[in-house]
């Protein structure tokens, strides 16, 4: 199909420029193309990624379904700032845990940046761990997922104890701010990855410093992706800190026990 013929029917929600990204970007990504099936999903906004089924994070390539969050560039930067306080003190994790993988993305980048840590990385969702395990095949790392609810304290008893390093992005956003959000990650992006009850938006962040108290070394650090609106409470033997992303908004948090 023509540039052309592709644009018309998109042109009632797309810019030209986007049109042209979107005909490039298919080109270049997809083998065989049904122009027809791909026109309609972008026409009901759904995401370029989960057209395409996979996208790229810090240099690798990673599987995307709608069951797991399309990994955000922001993401990138966390581990950026986790990279560089390591990279600073010449020291590295030997065991990390994240929470809530979903793609596995952060925990792929973090293996191959600390080749030597064992990884365990937990997800609610059986169905996100499946892409999640097809990411670790494709990337050729190992990782141990486990599917557990974070949420329910009494499930840590089966997790290990000595982690120098607890990463998360978790579900943020309070179920209120959906009326504010894009049909594109409300029709299509996983709720579970994204929504936390209106009166408990700190609810992840509460858990993850409890789980630190007894399963973090006390050397070990603590870094969370937060949403620039989260104003975070003090948590008690706890040193936090909030970070800027690269357009300045307070966008992640590290922590250290004091
Ligand atoms: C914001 S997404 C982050 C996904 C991925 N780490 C990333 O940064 O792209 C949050 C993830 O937390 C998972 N999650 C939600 N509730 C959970 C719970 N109670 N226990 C464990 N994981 C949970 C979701 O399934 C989702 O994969």
């Amino acid at each position: 199909m023509s540039l052309e013929e592709f644009s018309k029917p998109l042109s009632s929600i797309y810019s030209n420029s986007e049109i042209e990204f979107l005909y490039r970007y298919l080109n270049k990504e997809l083998n065989d193309i049904d122009w027809i099936e791909i026109t309609n999903r972008l026409l009901k906004h759904e995401p370029l990624d989960y057209i395409v089924g996979h996208t790229y994070f810090y240099k690798h390539k990673i599987l995307v379904n709608n069951n797991v969050l399309i990994p955000r560039p922001e993401t990138e930067e966390l581990i950026e700032n986790i990279f560089n306080i390591y990279k600073d003190k010449h020291i590295f994790p030997n065991k990390i845990i994240e929470i809530g993988t979903g793609s596995g993305c952060i925990s792929i980048v973090l293996k191959s940046l600390f080749p030597d840590a064992q990884i365990i990385a937990v997800d609610v969702s059986k169905e996100a761990l499946e892409v999640a395990k097809q990411n670790a095949t494709l990337n050729n790392y190992i990782i141990d997922f486990i599917e557990l609810d974070f949420l329910y304290s009494k499930l840590w008893d089966g997790l290990d104890h000595d982690f120098d390093l607890i990463v998360s992005n978790p579900p943020y956003i309070p179920i209120a701010e959906k009326s504010t959000m894009l049909k594109n990650v409300l029709d299509f992006e996983p709720h579970v990855a994204l929504f936390v009850e209106d009166t408990s938006p700190l609810l992840f962040y509460d858990k993850i410093f409890e789980f630190a108290k007894s399963h973090l070394t006390k050397n070990g650090h603590i870094f969370c992706e937060t949403s620039e609106n989260i104003q975070l409470l003090n948590h008690d033997f706890f040193n936090i800190k909030s970070l800027k992303d690269w357009s300045g908004n307070s966008r992640f948090i590290h922590a250290t026990f004091i």
